[in-house]
């Protein structure tokens, strides 16, 4: 186990709302995460037009953040990344605890996703959060060979789940 990964077994961990000065390691950490990464531009207007936008601490380093919409009784998780050295460590489960709750108590039914179906790590996270597939976009995702689909992942909302 690596000497962060020790670290992080231990860390405190906080959940914040992201700010403007946040998004260059955001931008880092997405870039190192994804073959077809969101772009500096995207996480401003992310947090322009007031998205759910946050990030995850542990000891203070910023490790990871979730990004959410909210609205007509819906929430749709828009991203979620924890930076690879922080990883396996429950991280993206406390941020999708957190998104979820704020969800439910702005008073939305149900939360919706996109996965590839080739993210094995996220589809096993959101299967385990009890997220449900309740159908396929065709072609969604930029692929290195053409295009992947998504599929599109939902999980009600009752008042009292967690
Ligand atoms: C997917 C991702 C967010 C998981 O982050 P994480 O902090 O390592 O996840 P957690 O430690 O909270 O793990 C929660 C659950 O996710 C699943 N999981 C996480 N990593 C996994 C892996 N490598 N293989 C299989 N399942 C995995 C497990 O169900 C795990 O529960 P468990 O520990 O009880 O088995 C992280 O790998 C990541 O940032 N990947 C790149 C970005 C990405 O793909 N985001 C999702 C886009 S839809």
């Amino acid at each position: 186990m690596s000497s962060v990964k020790q670290e992080v077994e231990s860390a405190s961990v906080a959940i914040r709302p992201m700010h403007e000065l946040d998004v260059p390691v955001v931008v880092d950490i997405e870039r190192a995460a994804y073959q077809f990464p969101w772009s500096e531009g995207i996480f401003r207007d992310c947090l322009r037009v007031g998205y759910v936008c946050r990030v995850v601490e542990a000891d203070s380093a910023l490790a990871g953040y979730g990004i959410m919409s909210v609205g007509a009784g819906e929430a749709h998780i828009l991203n979620v990344c924890i930076a690879d050295e922080y990883r396996g460590r429950g991280l993206a489960r406390r941020v999708l605890v957190y998104l979820l709750e704020r969800a439910r108590a702005s008073g939305m039914h149900e939360a919706f996703l996109e996965v590839r179906p080739s993210n094995t790590a996220a589809a096993h996270l959101y299967k385990s959060m009890g997220f449900e597939q309740v159908g396929v976009r065709r072609g969604y995702y930029q692929a290195a060979a053409g295009r992947e689909d998504a599929a599109v992942l939902r999980r009600l909302l009752l008042p009292d789940a967690k």
